[in-house]
């Protein structure tokens, strides 16, 4: 049996409104309950305005919903954020933070990302921690430290098997249809774990996801590779079928 359970998490990114939103999670949610895993969670992130819908379109559907980011802060002067708090009081568990997007587009330091992890805690969500190297980071060979410094960076002191998941989504995978080979998947995944273990003292239960480009075809080999217990799935993750499809592979 596995030790880790399975979290296929959906980023739909700014992506839909309110009619596209509810008819993609309701199919989800319906591939869900039909499916009835206990074995695998699935989850999806779609847009803060639409969390409190698509909640409520899941509900009694053992589909999960998350936010895609927060704010540090529970409240406050902060004109257009949206709080761990907020996320929570729509419906949701999870909150994906410091995805490389965000941290391309809106200067996300690891820092930041350490106080949204820690605001996602304070609020009871379940942070998902992103982590990856650009393509100019790869060929430099200098992947492994890379990701060592963001966990360090990013990874707030106290985290455990149970209140943590960390993402790793190489930032030349994510929506160009390419992605790493099994056994680079693999040495990332070692290589997390392994840093990790100094961070937490219990990394051998933190479900790590790969996430970058997966879909239905290669979503098996991919889950298969070692120490990946999940996956962060952007474009796929807008197709019901395509997503359920994914999960199915785990
Ligand atoms: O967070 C998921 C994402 O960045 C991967 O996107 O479209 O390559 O699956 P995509």
């Amino acid at each position: 049996a596995r030790t880790r359970r399975p979290l296929i998490a959906g980023n739909w990114k700014m992506n839909g409104v309110k009619a596209d939103a509810l008819a993609l999670a309701r199919d989800v949610a319906a591939g869900v309950k039909a499916s009835a895993w206990s074995d695998r969670e699935l989850l999806v992130c779609p847009p803060a305005t639409l969390v409190a819908a698509v909640a409520e379109a899941a509900k009694g559907s053992g589909l999960l919903v998350g936010g895609q980011n927060c704010h540090a802060k529970a409240s406050g002067a902060h004109t257009g954020d949206v709080s761990a708090e907020m996320l929570k009081d729509a419906g949701a568990t999870h909150v994906i933070v410091g995805h490389s997007e965000r941290r391309a587009d809106c200067g996300e330091t690891d820092a930041i990302v350490k106080a949204k992890a820690e605001a996602a805690w304070r609020a009871g969500l379940l942070p998902i921690v992103c982590i990856g190297e650009t393509l100019a980071e790869r060929e430099a060979g200098k992947t492994l430290e890379v990701l060592e410094t963001q966990l360090e960076g990013s990874v707030p002191a106290g985290a455990t098997a149970a209140n943590l998941v960390v993402a790793y989504e190489p930032v030349w995978a994510i929506g160009t249809g390419k992605t790493p080979t099994v056994a680079e998947v693999a040495a990332a995944h070692a290589h997390i774990r392994k840093v990790l273990g100094g961070l937490t003292g219990e990394a051998a239960g933190v479900r790590l996801l790969y996430g970058g480009s997966v879909k239905g075809s290669n979503a098996a080999e991919l889950l298969a590779a070692g120490d990946v217990d999940g996956a962060l799935v952007g474009g796929a993750s807008l197709v019901a079928a395509e997503f359920l499809a994914i999960a199915k592979a785990a």
